[in-house]
């Protein structure tokens, strides 16, 4: 039996861990044993325990508890948490074979950290995107868990481009043997797991979510927007030009427009903007602000919108898997794949190109081209896991 040790600590890593348990439990229950650590990061109910509800994931084996606070001490913590599970485990004669890391928040640069340091294989999911901006924390954050994972699943390629650029060789293969275990590092395409997610999710979700009728939303006539980047929230000329953008549409246009708001920038909110533009918020009933979106919530929303508009990763992929055109409020993306294809546009926070991308995209015919897989990643990844251990 192989042993594996799931990281997740912010909402999107739950809503993906989701994929691959689903996968162990229908597929491969004799081969592999999946724990579970929350490293805490996210805490609110409706950031965090919402999701294990609503998407049938196993409670949590450890959960650190870290919460929030600098990036050195959420980092710091979460090494420390992870380090004493995995040497405890190996104490009790139980040790864990592996350790399965998600994306780029803290929590999976420090599980990383941690079980590199002691020799714990370590795959990293969603391995190889770039935005080439290391202002962000999530660059520098993935760029290491590249550089110290056993395998790094790329979901498009773009990320296979990527890490080939970085000195991975053409099949994928470092040449040099990095690890203790001997074992050379693999790049795999593996198509992306919050497709798979998507496409399992999403006639459920239309079910059993009734989000339409409570914010009385009809169909293709609202848009749903999503903001929570430091580089956005911590930034008052971004934050107000997003807002009067926002207000501007819904106003010209007449359309209602949904925005589950991310605790970072309901905190922040009051003290970025002028009255002017709070004053303008409170009095636009079409402005709907609503606390975060449960996962089930937030895929209806993005089917049944008529553009999205977000500076979040996983939304700008989530509105492409539902064909919904997308205005990205960041002054670059991972995603090159939906810009190239003319479904999204960059318009980072200013008001000017915001304006021009919400009117191109609602009046261009998109085409959705299928760019994140099969919808069976998960399968993949627990596949090249397995033959992992196999190979000598
Ligand atoms: C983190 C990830 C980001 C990911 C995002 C998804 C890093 C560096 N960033 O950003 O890549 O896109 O999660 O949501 O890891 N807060 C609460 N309740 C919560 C969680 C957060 O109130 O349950 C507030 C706290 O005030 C905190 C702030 O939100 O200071 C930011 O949380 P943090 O975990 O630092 O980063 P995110 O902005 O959520």
């Amino acid at each position: 039996m192989i042993r594996l040790l799931t990281i997740i600590g912010a909402r999107p890593q739950i809503i993906k861990a989701a994929a691959i348990s689903r996968a162990i439990k229908a597929y491969y229950a004799d081969q592999i044993e999946e724990c579970i650590l929350h490293t805490g990061q996210h805490y609110d109910a409706n950031m965090s325990s919402i999701f294990f509800d609503e998407l049938g994931i196993p409670q949590p084996n450890y959960n650190l508890k870290v919460g929030s606070s600098s990036h050195g001490i959420q980092t710091s913590r979460i090494i420390e948490g992870v380090e004493d599970v995995l040497n405890n485990a190996k104490k009790e004669g139980n040790p864990f074979d592996g350790v399965l890391v998600y994306g780029d928040t803290n929590s999976t640069l420090a599980a990383t950290l941690a079980a590199a340091k002691i020799h714990t294989p370590v795959f990293h999911i969603e391995a190889g995107l770039r935005s080439f901006n290391m202002t962000m924390p999530e660059e520098i954050n993935r760029i290491v868990c590249d550089q110290l994972s056993n395998i790094l699943f790329t979901p498009t390629s773009t990320g296979l481009r990527n890490l080939q650029q970085e000195g991975f060789s053409a099949n994928g293969i470092k040449e040099r043997v990095r690890f203790s275990n001997n074992k050379k590092q693999k790049v795999v395409l593996s198509g992306d797991i919050m497709y798979d997610n998507s496409m399992y999710f999403g006639s459920i979700a239309e079910k059993k979510s009734d989000i339409m009728q409570r914010l009385n939303l009809s169909y293709r006539n609202f848009v749903l927007a999503t903001i929570h980047r430091p580089s956005n929230t911590d930034n008052k000329e971004n934050l107000q030009s997003i807002f009067t953008a926002l207000l501007d549409i819904s106003d010209n246009e007449q359309i209602d427009i949904v925005l589950p708001l991310h605790p970072r920038t309901h905190k922040i909110l009051s003290l970025q903007l002028p009255q002017k533009i709070l004053d303008r918020i409170s009095d636009n009933k079409r402005l709907k602000i609503i606390p975060p979106a449960s996962f089930l919530e937030m895929i209806c929303l993005e089917k049944k919108a008529r553009i999205v508009m977000t500076d979040s990763g996983g939304v700008q992929k989530e509105s492409f898997f539902f064909q919904t055109p997308c205005v990205i409020l960041r002054p670059e993306t991972e995603w090159v794949e939906i810009v190239e294809s003319g479904a999204g546009i960059i318009a980072d926070a200013d008001y000017q190109r915001i304006m021009r991308a919400y009117t191109e995209l609602v009046e261009k015919k998109v085409h959705f081209q299928s760019i994140f897989g099969d919808g069976h990643a998960s399968e993949m990844i627990l596949k090249e896991i397995i033959n992992f251990y196999k190979q000598k």
